[in-house]
């Protein structure tokens, strides 16, 4: 692999760029206070901007690795989203990505796009060999970003997921290796 860092991207409606401290209000009124955008995943909605705030401290101290993916989905100028690289495989070379974003902007295609350029960005200049993305299987929005964007399913593991409210939930997998990618 050839690590690169966070770089800027830019899709068709989007800019995909580092964090700031700045982005903290939008990012908490945004996204991060919702609970129907946490519902899946393994985070509490925030609280108060303040949580938000010290995340963001950490998340920009991390840019300085160069293994460490984590982009601010901007359209028309506002943060509306992130995806990032959850897991790196410095070993086998694969990458696990997730992402998430306010519901004002749901089902328009945006993740879909900002995924679609960060799968190209880790073929093309970070040289993975593989980039995977699993999800609860009742979130299927998530399901159809990953087909939309080319990954292969490749199995669902029995309840490996503990819901913030104690449920167990099924996990989805799904992968591109490189050879796909290259003739996609
Ligand atoms: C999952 C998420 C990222 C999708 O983003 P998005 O920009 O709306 O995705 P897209 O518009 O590119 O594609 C969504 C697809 O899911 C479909 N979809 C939406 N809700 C659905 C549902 N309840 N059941 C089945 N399909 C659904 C849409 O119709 C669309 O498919 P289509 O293009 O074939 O019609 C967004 O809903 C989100 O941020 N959710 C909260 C955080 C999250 O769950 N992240 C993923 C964790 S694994």
């Amino acid at each position: 692999m050839e690590h690169q860092g966070t770089k800027p991207l830019q899709t068709e409606r989007l800019l995909l760029r580092r964090f700031t401290p700045a982005d903290a209000d939008a990012m908490y009124n945004n996204w991060a206070k919702e609970e129907q955008v946490a519902r899946y995943l393994t985070w509490l909605p925030h609280r108060s901007v303040e949580v938000t705030k010290t995340l963001l401290k950490d998340w920009c101290s991390f840019y300085s690795q160069p293994n460490y993916y984590n982009w601010v989905m901007e359209y028309k100028g506002i943060p509306i989203g992130n995806v990032s690289a959850v897991h790196v495989n410095e070993r086998s070379h694969w990458v696990e990505l997730g992402y998430c974003m306010g519901p004002t902007y749901w089902n328009r295609g945006l993740m879909t796009e900002a995924v679609r350029a960060v799968i190209d960005f880790f073929f093309q200049e970070v040289k993975i060999h593989r980039v995977c993305i699993s999800h609860a299987t009742p979130n299927a929005a998530s399901g159809r970003v990953a087909q939309k964007c080319g990954l292969s399913y490749e199995g669902t593991q029995r309840e490996a997921f503990r819901s913030l409210n104690g449920e167990y939930w099924d996990i989805a997998n799904y992968a591109i290796l490189r050879s796909q990618w290259e003739t996609h």
